[in-house]
């Protein structure tokens, strides 16, 4: 598996159809999926949860939970449903996570997610490798001394590798949002973790604003996720391909990663999915530059008109790449 860059699992954000429209822009870039847990994958409906379409390949799925028989279960669901890695969600603070006992809390129990990660393993054939996402500590504890040992921990277990989120995690008093902003950033213990143990493989994670931090950042690393950044301003994958994993394919404009998306779009409303449900992840396409509010005012106007179809996304391209070629930038810009 190239962990080179990865796009980072995201609620609310990363669901499929956002997935399939980034394969417009990287075809290498390793994408997970929203975090789903035990019970749903168990449980849920299957097909709606787990589905997937095969253009998103290379796809981790990540799970949440804390109940090693669980995971096992769910981890062997998701291998044979197809996903490529699965991993296992120990960084996210959400309350409602909290009193699951997963997710971030899971920094001050490195046993017990060392007994995940065995269970899950031994579920899941030997090519399809288990991960584990975390922060660097939670609460009080001293992130130099609390990454040192969960990491010691769990690598006992022989999970392919870890993704840092090189921040803390304040399970109270600050909301998920204010956890992804507020505990500072520590790239350099990351670095000093690797430095010191070159066995684990380690990807860096949190505050990678764009391709040239994350591959600055990765150095000395066995990679780099991007989170928001990849959402709110996707085009900064663009380049992925060709500077991180060094393929010789064209660098996608814009208005190709939309028409590399339009078959899809068509098929899934063929199926009953709505329009914004599809639309809603490109808002950021055009951001930062000529167009780009148009754009989003096209897509976004566009999609409550009712009836609205494939046309309202055809459109919007159309009048954003003539008032791009009026302001003299080449449709590949
Ligand atoms: C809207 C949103 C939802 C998120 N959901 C998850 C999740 O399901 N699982 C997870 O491990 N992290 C989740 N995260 C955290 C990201 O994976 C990532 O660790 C964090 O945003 C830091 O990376 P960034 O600074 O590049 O955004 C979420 C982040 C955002 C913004």
């Amino acid at each position: 598996m190239d962990r080179r860059l990865s796009v980072a699992p995201m609620m609310g954000w990363t669901d499929r159809h956002e997935r399939v429209f980034l394969r417009g822009l990287t075809r290498h870039t390793l994408l997970y999926t929203e975090m789903l847990t035990t019970g749903a994958v168990i449980h849920g409906d299957r097909e709606r949860l787990l589905g997937f379409s095969p253009l998103e390949h290379p796809l981790a799925l990540q799970l949440g939970g804390s109940e090693p028989q669980a995971l096992a279960e769910a981890a062997r669901i998701g291998a044979a449903w197809g996903y490529d890695e699965i991993n296992l969600n120990c960084g996210c603070p959400s309350p409602r996570v909290q009193s699951g006992r997963f997710g971030a809390c899971l920094m001050a129990e490195p046993g017990l997610v060392a007994d995940c990660v065995r269970a899950m393993r031994e579920a899941v054939p030997a090519h399809v490798p288990v991960t584990v996402k975390c922060r660097i500590g939670i609460d009080d504890q001293d992130p130099e001394e609390a990454l040192r040992s969960f990491l010691d921990a769990v690598a006992a277990a022989g999970p392919a590798a870890f993704i840092v989120h090189a921040r803390k995690a304040w399970l109270e008093g600050l909301s998920p949002k204010e956890n992804r902003e507020v505990p500072p950033l520590d790239h350099a213990l990351v670095r000093a973790v690797k430095a010191e143990r070159p066995d684990l493989v380690l990807v860096l994670n949190g505050g990678l604003g764009d391709l040239g931090a994350a591959m600055a950042a990765a150095e000395g690393l066995d990679g780099a996720m991007i989170g928001r950044a990849a959402y709110q301003t996707p085009y900064c994958l663009a380049e992925a391909d060709a500077r991180v994993f060094g393929a010789t394919t064209p660098v996608p404009g814009r208005a190709d990663a939309v028409r590399a998306y339009l078959p899809y779009v068509a098929e899934r409303l063929e199926g009953g999915a709505p329009l914004n449900a599809l639309t809603r992840h490109l808002l950021g396409l055009y951001h930062g530059c000529p167009g780009g509010r148009l754009w989003r005012r096209a897509l976004t106007e566009g999609a409550q008109r009712p009836g609205a179809g494939l046309g309202v996304l055809t459109e919007a391209l159309t009048r954003v790449e003539e008032a791009r070629a009026r302001a003299g930038l080449p449709s590949a810009a």
